[in-house]
Protein backbone atom coordinates (compact mmCIF):
# COMPACT_ATOMS: atom_id res chain seq x y z
CA UNK A 1 0.00 0.00 0.00
CA UNK A 2 1.22 3.31 -0.53
CA UNK A 3 1.31 5.79 1.96
CA UNK A 4 1.46 9.87 1.83
CA UNK A 5 3.07 10.84 4.59
CA UNK A 6 2.27 14.31 5.11
CA UNK A 7 2.72 16.92 7.36
CA UNK A 8 -0.24 19.36 7.93
CA UNK A 9 -0.24 22.64 5.20
CA UNK A 10 0.76 24.96 7.69
CA UNK A 11 3.54 22.85 8.61
CA UNK A 12 5.14 22.76 5.10
CA UNK A 13 6.67 26.47 5.68
CA UNK A 14 10.22 26.45 5.97
CA UNK A 15 11.25 25.16 9.58
CA UNK A 16 13.53 27.40 11.82
CA UNK A 17 16.34 24.89 12.86
CA UNK A 18 15.33 24.90 16.67
CA UNK A 19 11.26 24.01 15.48
CA UNK A 20 10.92 20.54 16.83
CA UNK A 21 9.22 18.79 13.94
CA UNK A 22 5.72 17.55 13.68
CA UNK A 23 4.94 13.93 13.90
CA UNK A 24 4.05 12.89 9.98
CA UNK A 25 0.26 12.10 9.63
CA UNK A 26 -0.22 8.90 7.17
CA UNK A 27 -2.59 9.68 4.48
CA UNK A 28 -2.97 7.29 1.84
CA UNK A 29 -5.34 9.42 -0.13
CA UNK A 30 -3.35 13.03 0.24
CA UNK A 31 -2.06 14.00 -2.79
CA UNK A 32 1.70 14.37 -3.59
CA UNK A 33 1.90 17.82 -5.19
CA UNK A 34 3.38 20.46 -2.10
CA UNK A 35 2.26 24.09 -2.34
CA UNK A 36 4.17 26.70 -3.76
CA UNK A 37 5.31 24.94 -6.53
CA UNK A 38 5.37 24.96 -10.51
CA UNK A 39 3.33 23.82 -13.10
CA UNK A 40 4.03 19.54 -13.19
CA UNK A 41 6.56 18.96 -15.63
CA UNK A 42 6.13 15.12 -15.11
CA UNK A 43 3.17 12.93 -14.29
CA UNK A 44 3.73 8.50 -14.60
CA UNK A 45 0.34 7.12 -14.02
CA UNK A 46 0.31 3.16 -13.10
CA UNK A 47 3.59 2.53 -15.25
CA UNK A 48 4.97 -1.00 -14.98
CA UNK A 49 8.18 -2.38 -16.61
CA UNK A 50 8.36 -5.60 -17.54
CA UNK A 51 11.67 -6.61 -19.52
CA UNK A 52 11.79 -9.41 -22.04
CA UNK A 53 13.07 -12.03 -19.57
CA UNK A 54 9.94 -11.96 -17.40
CA UNK A 55 11.57 -9.43 -14.52
CA UNK A 56 9.10 -7.26 -13.57
CA UNK A 57 11.09 -4.00 -12.73
CA UNK A 58 8.46 -1.84 -11.66
CA UNK A 59 4.46 -2.14 -11.26
CA UNK A 60 1.86 0.39 -10.73
CA UNK A 61 3.89 3.39 -10.22
CA UNK A 62 2.51 6.59 -9.92
CA UNK A 63 4.30 9.98 -9.75
CA UNK A 64 3.94 13.65 -10.13
CA UNK A 65 6.59 16.11 -10.31
CA UNK A 66 6.51 19.53 -10.35
CA UNK A 67 8.94 22.28 -11.70
CA UNK A 68 11.45 23.40 -9.36
CA UNK A 69 11.10 20.33 -6.97
CA UNK A 70 14.43 18.58 -5.68
CA UNK A 71 13.15 15.02 -5.33
CA UNK A 72 14.61 11.81 -4.24
CA UNK A 73 14.05 8.13 -5.24
CA UNK A 74 15.65 6.26 -2.57
CA UNK A 75 15.12 2.49 -2.27
CA UNK A 76 17.37 -0.55 -1.34
CA UNK A 77 19.21 -2.14 -4.71
CA UNK A 78 17.36 -4.05 -7.45
CA UNK A 79 13.85 -2.10 -6.61
CA UNK A 80 13.88 -0.53 -9.83
CA UNK A 81 15.24 3.38 -9.33
CA UNK A 82 17.45 3.50 -12.40
CA UNK A 83 14.64 1.71 -14.67
CA UNK A 84 11.95 4.80 -13.98
CA UNK A 85 14.91 6.89 -14.41
CA UNK A 86 15.37 5.51 -17.50
CA UNK A 87 11.61 5.14 -18.76
CA UNK A 88 11.04 8.89 -17.55
CA UNK A 89 13.96 9.88 -19.63
CA UNK A 90 12.81 8.27 -22.52
CA UNK A 91 15.58 5.35 -22.92
CA UNK A 92 12.88 2.71 -21.97
CA UNK A 93 9.52 2.10 -22.55
CA UNK A 94 6.90 1.50 -20.40
CA UNK A 95 5.37 -1.99 -20.60
CA UNK A 96 1.57 -0.45 -19.05
CA UNK A 97 0.65 3.09 -17.79
CA UNK A 98 1.49 6.30 -19.08
CA UNK A 99 4.15 8.90 -19.10
CA UNK A 100 3.83 12.21 -19.38
CA UNK A 101 5.81 15.05 -19.85
CA UNK A 102 4.37 18.55 -20.18
CA UNK A 103 7.00 21.33 -21.06
CA UNK A 104 9.58 18.73 -21.93
CA UNK A 105 8.61 18.51 -25.58
CA UNK A 106 12.05 19.81 -26.76
CA UNK A 107 15.45 17.95 -27.13
CA UNK A 108 17.60 18.54 -24.47
CA UNK A 109 15.14 19.61 -22.05
CA UNK A 110 15.97 16.78 -19.98
CA UNK A 111 19.85 15.99 -18.66
CA UNK A 112 20.86 13.02 -17.70
CA UNK A 113 23.84 11.96 -15.15
CA UNK A 114 24.76 8.41 -14.53
CA UNK A 115 26.42 6.70 -11.60
CA UNK A 116 29.46 6.84 -13.07
CA UNK A 117 30.33 10.00 -14.86
CA UNK A 118 30.68 8.01 -18.44
CA UNK A 119 32.73 10.54 -20.26
CA UNK A 120 34.62 9.87 -23.78
CA UNK A 121 38.27 8.92 -22.64
CA UNK A 122 39.38 9.82 -25.64
CA UNK A 123 38.21 13.35 -25.25
CA UNK A 124 38.83 16.36 -22.98
CA UNK A 125 36.65 17.95 -20.39
CA UNK A 126 35.70 20.32 -22.79
CA UNK A 127 34.91 18.15 -25.83
CA UNK A 128 32.93 15.93 -23.39
CA UNK A 129 30.81 19.15 -22.36
CA UNK A 130 30.43 20.21 -25.82
CA UNK A 131 29.24 17.22 -27.21
CA UNK A 132 25.40 17.66 -26.55
CA UNK A 133 25.97 20.89 -28.20
CA UNK A 134 27.42 19.57 -31.16
CA UNK A 135 24.90 16.72 -31.47
CA UNK A 136 22.51 19.95 -31.72
CA UNK A 137 24.51 21.24 -34.09
CA UNK A 138 26.15 24.22 -32.88
CA UNK A 139 30.04 24.87 -33.85
CA UNK A 140 33.07 25.14 -31.14
CA UNK A 141 33.82 28.58 -31.79
CA UNK A 142 30.01 29.52 -30.69
CA UNK A 143 30.03 26.78 -27.86
CA UNK A 144 33.06 28.06 -26.47
CA UNK A 145 31.35 30.61 -23.74
CA UNK A 146 28.51 28.31 -22.66
CA UNK A 147 31.13 25.14 -22.29
CA UNK A 148 33.60 27.55 -20.41
CA UNK A 149 31.28 28.50 -18.41
CA UNK A 150 29.62 25.28 -17.83
CA UNK A 151 33.23 24.06 -16.52
CA UNK A 152 33.53 26.88 -14.42
CA UNK A 153 29.96 26.69 -12.76
CA UNK A 154 31.34 23.36 -11.57
CA UNK A 155 34.81 24.36 -10.38
CA UNK A 156 36.72 23.51 -13.40
CA UNK A 157 37.85 26.04 -15.14
CA UNK A 158 41.04 25.52 -15.34
CA UNK A 159 40.57 22.01 -16.75
CA UNK A 160 38.90 22.48 -19.92
CA UNK A 161 41.62 21.06 -21.58
CA UNK A 162 41.91 17.94 -19.47
CA UNK A 163 41.66 14.47 -20.74
CA UNK A 164 38.95 12.14 -17.70
CA UNK A 165 42.30 10.25 -17.25
CA UNK A 166 43.71 13.27 -15.46
CA UNK A 167 41.05 13.77 -13.31
CA UNK A 168 39.70 12.93 -9.90
CA UNK A 169 36.32 10.64 -9.72
CA UNK A 170 34.53 13.40 -8.38
CA UNK A 171 36.14 15.85 -10.79
CA UNK A 172 34.64 13.31 -13.42
CA UNK A 173 31.08 13.45 -12.17
CA UNK A 174 31.51 17.61 -12.65
CA UNK A 175 32.33 16.94 -15.54
CA UNK A 176 29.00 15.16 -16.09
CA UNK A 177 27.03 17.52 -14.46
CA UNK A 178 28.15 20.24 -16.67
CA UNK A 179 27.72 17.97 -19.87
CA UNK A 180 24.10 17.57 -18.33
CA UNK A 181 23.48 21.00 -17.61
CA UNK A 182 24.92 22.71 -20.76
CA UNK A 183 21.69 22.36 -22.60
CA UNK A 184 20.32 23.89 -19.90
CA UNK A 185 17.54 21.15 -18.85
CA UNK A 186 14.02 22.00 -17.18
CA UNK A 187 14.61 18.70 -15.49
CA UNK A 188 17.96 16.97 -14.17
CA UNK A 189 17.98 13.02 -13.55
CA UNK A 190 20.69 12.15 -11.49
CA UNK A 191 21.49 8.41 -11.12
CA UNK A 192 23.40 7.68 -7.91
CA UNK A 193 25.82 10.18 -9.19
CA UNK A 194 28.05 10.20 -5.88
CA UNK A 195 28.08 6.60 -4.72
CA UNK A 196 31.58 5.96 -5.49
CA UNK A 197 32.86 9.07 -4.08
CA UNK A 198 34.63 9.29 -0.96
CA UNK A 199 32.18 11.24 1.99
CA UNK A 200 33.93 14.48 1.71
CA UNK A 201 33.98 14.85 -2.14
CA UNK A 202 30.33 13.58 -2.03
CA UNK A 203 29.51 16.31 0.52
CA UNK A 204 30.47 19.09 -1.13
CA UNK A 205 29.58 17.87 -4.74
CA UNK A 206 25.88 17.61 -2.23
CA UNK A 207 26.81 21.06 -1.56
CA UNK A 208 27.55 22.36 -5.66
CA UNK A 209 24.77 20.54 -6.27
CA UNK A 210 21.94 22.02 -4.09
CA UNK A 211 23.60 25.82 -5.10
CA UNK A 212 23.86 24.60 -8.93
CA UNK A 213 20.01 24.20 -8.47
CA UNK A 214 19.13 26.80 -6.24
CA UNK A 215 21.04 28.98 -8.82
CA UNK A 216 19.42 27.65 -11.72
CA UNK A 217 16.12 26.53 -10.95
CA UNK A 218 16.01 23.31 -13.07
CA UNK A 219 13.79 20.80 -11.76
CA UNK A 220 15.50 17.18 -10.11
CA UNK A 221 14.92 13.39 -10.01
CA UNK A 222 17.76 12.19 -7.84
CA UNK A 223 17.94 8.31 -7.41
CA UNK A 224 20.07 7.60 -3.89
CA UNK A 225 20.14 4.76 -1.37
CA UNK A 226 21.20 6.93 1.09
CA UNK A 227 18.61 8.29 3.50
CA UNK A 228 21.11 11.17 4.53
CA UNK A 229 21.62 12.01 1.30
CA UNK A 230 18.25 12.25 0.20
CA UNK A 231 16.85 14.44 3.05
CA UNK A 232 19.88 17.01 3.13
CA UNK A 233 19.16 17.54 -0.77
CA UNK A 234 15.43 16.82 -1.49
CA UNK A 235 12.21 18.77 -0.71
CA UNK A 236 10.72 15.91 -1.19
CA UNK A 237 11.41 11.84 -0.81
CA UNK A 238 9.45 8.98 -2.58
CA UNK A 239 10.86 5.62 -0.99
CA UNK A 240 10.73 2.63 -3.44
CA UNK A 241 10.03 -0.98 -2.21
CA UNK A 242 11.36 -3.89 -4.66
CA UNK A 243 9.48 -7.01 -5.91
CA UNK A 244 7.39 -5.46 -7.81
CA UNK A 245 9.25 -1.88 -7.37
CA UNK A 246 6.40 0.54 -6.45
CA UNK A 247 6.50 3.47 -4.48
CA UNK A 248 5.08 3.07 -1.38
CA UNK A 249 5.59 6.54 0.59
CA UNK A 250 6.17 10.05 -0.40
CA UNK A 251 7.76 12.13 2.29
CA UNK A 252 7.84 16.63 2.24
CA UNK A 253 11.08 17.49 3.52
CA UNK A 254 10.13 20.83 4.77
CA UNK A 255 13.32 22.44 5.69
CA UNK A 256 14.25 26.08 4.19
CA UNK A 257 16.66 26.43 1.27
CA UNK A 258 19.49 27.31 1.16
CA UNK A 259 20.41 24.02 3.71
CA UNK A 260 24.35 24.29 4.49
CA UNK A 261 26.24 22.22 7.44
CA UNK A 262 24.26 23.83 10.17
CA UNK A 263 21.07 21.73 8.66
CA UNK A 264 23.11 18.65 8.64
CA UNK A 265 24.09 18.69 12.43
CA UNK A 266 20.45 20.17 13.29
CA UNK A 267 17.97 18.60 15.56
CA UNK A 268 15.32 18.51 12.60
CA UNK A 269 17.63 17.00 9.97
CA UNK A 270 17.92 14.22 12.74
CA UNK A 271 14.46 13.55 12.82
CA UNK A 272 13.59 13.96 9.26
CA UNK A 273 16.27 11.26 8.84
CA UNK A 274 14.87 8.96 11.25
CA UNK A 275 11.20 9.37 9.97
CA UNK A 276 13.11 8.40 6.44
CA UNK A 277 14.86 5.47 7.60
CA UNK A 278 11.76 4.40 9.12
CA UNK A 279 9.38 4.46 5.78
CA UNK A 280 12.32 2.63 3.98
CA UNK A 281 12.37 -0.61 6.56
CA UNK A 282 8.41 -0.25 6.45
CA UNK A 283 9.08 -0.34 2.59
CA UNK A 284 11.59 -3.42 3.14
CA UNK A 285 8.83 -4.93 5.33
CA UNK A 286 6.39 -4.52 3.46
CA UNK A 287 8.28 -5.91 0.08
N1 LIG B 1 17.68 -4.95 -19.05
C1 LIG B 1 17.20 -5.69 -18.07
N2 LIG B 1 16.74 -6.93 -18.30
C2 LIG B 1 16.22 -7.71 -17.31
N3 LIG B 1 16.10 -7.29 -16.03
C3 LIG B 1 16.55 -6.06 -15.74
C4 LIG B 1 17.12 -5.20 -16.73
N4 LIG B 1 17.45 -4.03 -16.13
C5 LIG B 1 17.13 -4.16 -14.84
N5 LIG B 1 16.57 -5.37 -14.60
C6 LIG B 1 16.03 -5.87 -13.32
O1 LIG B 1 15.05 -4.96 -12.89
C7 LIG B 1 15.11 -4.80 -11.48
C8 LIG B 1 15.32 -3.32 -11.16
O2 LIG B 1 16.62 -2.95 -11.63
P1 LIG B 1 17.18 -1.47 -11.46
O3 LIG B 1 18.52 -1.43 -12.10
O4 LIG B 1 16.16 -0.51 -11.96
O5 LIG B 1 17.29 -1.36 -9.87
P2 LIG B 1 17.92 -0.22 -8.97
O6 LIG B 1 16.92 0.15 -7.94
O7 LIG B 1 18.44 0.87 -9.84
O8 LIG B 1 19.14 -0.99 -8.26
P3 LIG B 1 20.56 -0.41 -7.80
O9 LIG B 1 20.30 0.41 -6.57
O10 LIG B 1 21.36 -1.66 -7.48
O11 LIG B 1 21.16 0.37 -8.93
C9 LIG B 1 16.23 -5.71 -10.99
O12 LIG B 1 15.64 -6.92 -10.56
C10 LIG B 1 17.07 -5.92 -12.22
O13 LIG B 1 17.70 -7.17 -12.17
MG1 LIG C 1 20.37 1.61 -10.23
Amino acid sequence: MRQCLALEPDEVAPLQLEQPLPKPDLRPDRPAAEPGLGDPVLSLAQVGKTFADGTVALQDLSLEVRAGEFLSLLGPSGCGKSTALRLIAGLLTPSAGEIARPRLAERGEIGFVFQDATLMPWATAFDNVYLPLRLQGLRRRAAEAPVLAALARVGLAEFAGSYPRQLSGGMKMRVAIARALITEPRLLLLDEPFAALDEITRLKLNQDLLDLWQAQRFTVIFVTHSVYESVYLSSRIAVMAPRPGRIVAELPIPAAYPRSEEFRTSAPYNQLCRLTQAALRRALGDA
